[in-house]
């Protein structure tokens, strides 16, 4: 089982183009300490030929052609992408379906409420259509040869989707199963509060990798931005009695990973002590490009 960090930062990306604050400063200048990252996505295989892309960002063209595993060919049209899998609908992990507009037949599988998104207020499935034909489909049990399992987390939509009234979960995690290798990926880089029975599900997971946007719940006070608001956003910060350093802890045995670093967190500074807590705690803050392999 392979995984694929093609992008690690939140909406925006890393430095945000518009932020003058020091991190974007010191990233945008080069500082090794503070690498720029693209916005989060994932691209898993079983083989290492066949990829699922699950999200897909406005950041997808740079992170395919620098990535050799995604590379097209051997025909002059064909690619190792088989489809995509979105956790929700939110721009940042949606904006690049358009960017794949080129690929014929191209599988996308999302929540219902995903989906009605993409139809009403976000009309990825009409533009796309007029290129070419894309197969929209519910979730499956089987994709791409895993056995995917998925675990609702709730109904923040996002912001622009103001006309899709579609009922269930608008933010999903995935529990991908290799059953042959018997390898376990979870993907949640979307995750508001440590819902109930969520521990024993991230349970055997080889990796899990997960939403580490902020690192505090008031970091974003500096932009003038209180912490209701930043609550309101729907992300669990990382620190904290209730943030989720404290829940990697009880998944010692798992690869721990952050994604979806929104720029205000301290942990994009590899020299800060959010970071070496990050890190003595057992949880990673792989750069893009990261290459999983168990
Ligand atoms: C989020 O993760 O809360 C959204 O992606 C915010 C955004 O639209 O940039
Ligand atoms: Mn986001
Ligand atoms: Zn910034």
């Amino acid at each position: 089982m392979k995984a694929i960090l093609l992008g690690t930062a939140a909406g925006g990306g890393f430095p945000q183009w518009n932020c003058t604050c020091p991190l974007c400063t010191r990233s945008r200048k080069g500082d090794p300490a503070v690498p720029a990252r693209t916005q989060d996505g994932l691209a898993i295989s079983r083989d290492g030929e066949r990829w699922l892309l699950v999200n897909a960002s406005p950041d997808l063209r740079t992170q395919l052609n620098r990535t050799p595993a995604l590379a097209p060919g051997p025909g002059r049209r064909e690619t190792p992408i088989e489809g995509v899998l979105l956790t929700d609908a939110e721009l940042d992990h949606t904006m690049g379906l358009l960017t794949l507009r080129e690929q014929a037949g191209l599988k996308v599988w999302a929540p219902a409420t995903v989906m009605a998104a993409m139809s009403d207020d976000f009309p990825v499935q009409h533009v796309t259509a007029q290129y070419n034909a894309w197969e929209w489909r519910e979730l499956e049990s089987n994709i791409c040869g895993f056995t995917v399992e998925t675990f609702g987390l709730g109904r923040k939509r996002p912001r622009y989707a103001v006309g899709s009234f579609a009922e269930g979960d608008w933010v999903v995690a995935y529990r991908f199963v290799d059953a042959e290798s018997g390898g376990v990926l979870v993907y949640a880089p979307c995750l508001s509060a440590w819902p109930p029975g969520f521990d024993s599900w991230l349970d055997s997971a080889g990796c899990v990798i997960i939403d580490g946007t902020f690192f505090s719940p008031d970091e974003m006070t500096d932009s003038g931005v209180d912490s209701t608001k930043q609550a309101a956003m729907g992300h669990l910060p990382i620190d904290g009695p209730d943030g989720s350093l404290v829940r990697a802890r009880a998944h010692r045995g798992s690869h721990w990973i952050y994604t979806h670093l929104n720029n205000t967190n301290p942990v994009l500074d590899k020299t800060s002590a959010a970071y070496r807590r990050v890190r003595h705690s057992g949880a990673e803050v792989p750069v893009d490009g990261t290459v999983l392999e168990w």
